[in-house]
Parts: structure tokens; C-alpha cells; sequence
């Protein structure tokens, strides 16, 4: 295997509210993280596919995709997460074999990437870009504030120039010596908190140029119940 994906799959989305661990959650009756896994296996590029599952339900997530169709020329391992993003994305990277020179990192809650998007971002890492992520043009404005209570008023710091700002999607393509080193010198820094939510912005704090690639409105990811309603509505148009 030249190209692998991890998935990060071991959250469980309590943005999303009450039930199963949210990459267990279905879109159309399957579960997200089979759509995920799928949309990777897909791309001609990716011949590996790392699942990190929940930490406690690595044999419920084997047999899950034991259980679901998948393309037969794709591996697929499952090990077990951590309590932070950025921890269970080191679980993925320390199962991958030798031989492996390219990394795509995927959250599982972005079930919908099209396939197209996979190989933009694994074609930009193989011509030579040591990160690259896909992204979209907002089209709200931002704000920065000082953060207050809950309830209260936060008063705004700054406001970005929207033009110049993109929001950022999965899967975020690495030169995997290049994020593995990241990861080794980055570990202790975020001891103790949330860790990092982004791949690339590790990346960026080695001084390491972060490419941008264009990213697709159907990459979105699911995080509130109302992002379960837009998901189901996109697989319906597709399958229309
Ligand atoms: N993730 C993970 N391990 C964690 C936390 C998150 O593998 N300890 C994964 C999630 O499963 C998801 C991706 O990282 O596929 C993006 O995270 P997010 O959307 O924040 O998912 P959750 O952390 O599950 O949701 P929430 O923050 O609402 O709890
Ligand atoms: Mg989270």
C-alpha cells in the first residue's frame, strides 16, 4: 500500500445528542461510518483503509463492516480510539504497515465526500505537496469574540476579511513522515485538553506550507441534528 486512509471514528457526538456513538448513526438505513469507509474505498488511490473505532467497540465496529458490502481490493483494519481527536488519529497512523507513504485522515461524520474530492487531495499529496486540505468559501461572516457564560453577551474582537477565509473539510491529505512528525512533536503541548480538531494545523506549527484544494458541499460534516436531516436529503437526490 503507497496511499492509506485513516478514519477517525471513535467520537461520540454529543453535539449530535442522545443515542449510538455517532458514526453508527444512519444516513438511508446505513450506518455513516459505511459511507465514509466506502467513499474512501472508492477512490482507485486508496488501497487501505485504518478504522479507529469507539475505544470500547472495535469488535461491534469489525463486525459491522464484516457485515456491509465493500470493495474486495480494499484492506480495512480496525483499532481501537482515544479520548481526543487528535489521539485516536495517532492510534490510526501507529497501525499503518510499512510501505505506507501517503496519508488521508477522514472523519467518519463526513459521510457524503464524493470521490472526486478524494483524488483531488490524494493527487495534490502524490505531486509532491507534504499537506493538503479541501475547502469551501464561507458564507457567513466571522467574528472573533472574547469568549463568555453561556447566555451572556461576548463582545467582538475582530472581524476576518471574509474573502480571504475557507472552511475546511476531510480528508486531509499528509506526506506521512511529515504528519507522524507532527504528531511526535506536537503530543505533550495539548495534554489535558481537546487536542487538535484539525490534521493540518499541526502540520502548519512544524512551519510546513498547508496547501488548499478546492473542497465540495456535500463533504459537509454531520455534527447537529439538522445536518442528519440535510445528509438524508442529499442521499435521497443521489439515489433519485
Ligand atoms: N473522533 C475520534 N475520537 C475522538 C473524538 C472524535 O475519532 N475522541 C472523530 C469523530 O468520530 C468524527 C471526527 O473525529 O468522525 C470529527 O469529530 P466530531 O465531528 O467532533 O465528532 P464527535 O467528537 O463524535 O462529536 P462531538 O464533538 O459533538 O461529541
Ligand atoms: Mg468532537
Amino acid at each position: 500500500h503507497r496511499t492509506a486512509a485513516v478514519i477517525p471514528a471513535a467520537g461520540r457526538g454529543v453535539r449530535l445528542g442522545p443515542g449510538a456513538p455517532k458514526a453508527l448513526r444512519g444516513i438511508g438505513g446505513t450506518p455513516m461510518l459505511i459511507h465514509a469507509v466506502r467513499a474512501m474505498a472508492r477512490s482507485r488511490a486508496v488501497s487501505l483503509v485504518v478504522v479507529v473505532a469507539p475505544p470500547d467497540g472495535a469488535a461491534e465496529v469489525r463486525n459491522l463492516l464484516d457485515e456491509h458490502a465493500l470493495p474486495e481490493r480494499t484492506e480495512i483494519l480496525v483499532v481501537p480510539g482515544g479520548d481526543t481527536r487528535q489521539e485516536s488519529v495517532r492510534a490510526g497512523l501507529d497501525a499503518l504497515p510499512d510501505g505506507v507513504t501517503t496519508v488521508l485522515i477522514h472523519d467518519a461524520a463526513r459521510p457524503l465526500v464524493p470521490v472526486d474530492t478524494v483524488d483531488a487531495v490524494a493527487q495534490a499529496v502524490r505531486d509532491g505537496a507534504p499537506a493538503v486540505v479541501p475547502a469551501m468559501p464561507l458564507a457567513d461572516t466571522v467574528k472573533e469574540v472574547e469568549p463568555g457564560k453561556p447566555g451572556e453577551a461576548e463582545p467582538v474582537v475582530a472581524t476576518p476579511e471574509r474573502a480571504r477565509l475557507r472552511a475546511v473539510q476531510t480528508p486531509q491529505g499528509f506526506d506521512l513522515v511529515t504528519l507522524k512528525r507532527a504528531h511526535d512533536e506536537l503530543a505533550g503541548d495539548t495534554a489535558g485538553g481537546e487536542g487538535a480538531t484539525d490534521d493540518a494545523g499541526m502540520v502548519e506549527r512544524l512551519g510546513v506550507t498547508v496547501v488548499v484544494v478546492p473542497g465540495h458541499e456535500e463533504a459537509f460534516k454531520v455534527t447537529r441534528p439538522l445536518d442528519l436531516v440535510l445528509a438524508e436529503a442529499v442521499l435521497a437526490r443521489r439515489r433519485a
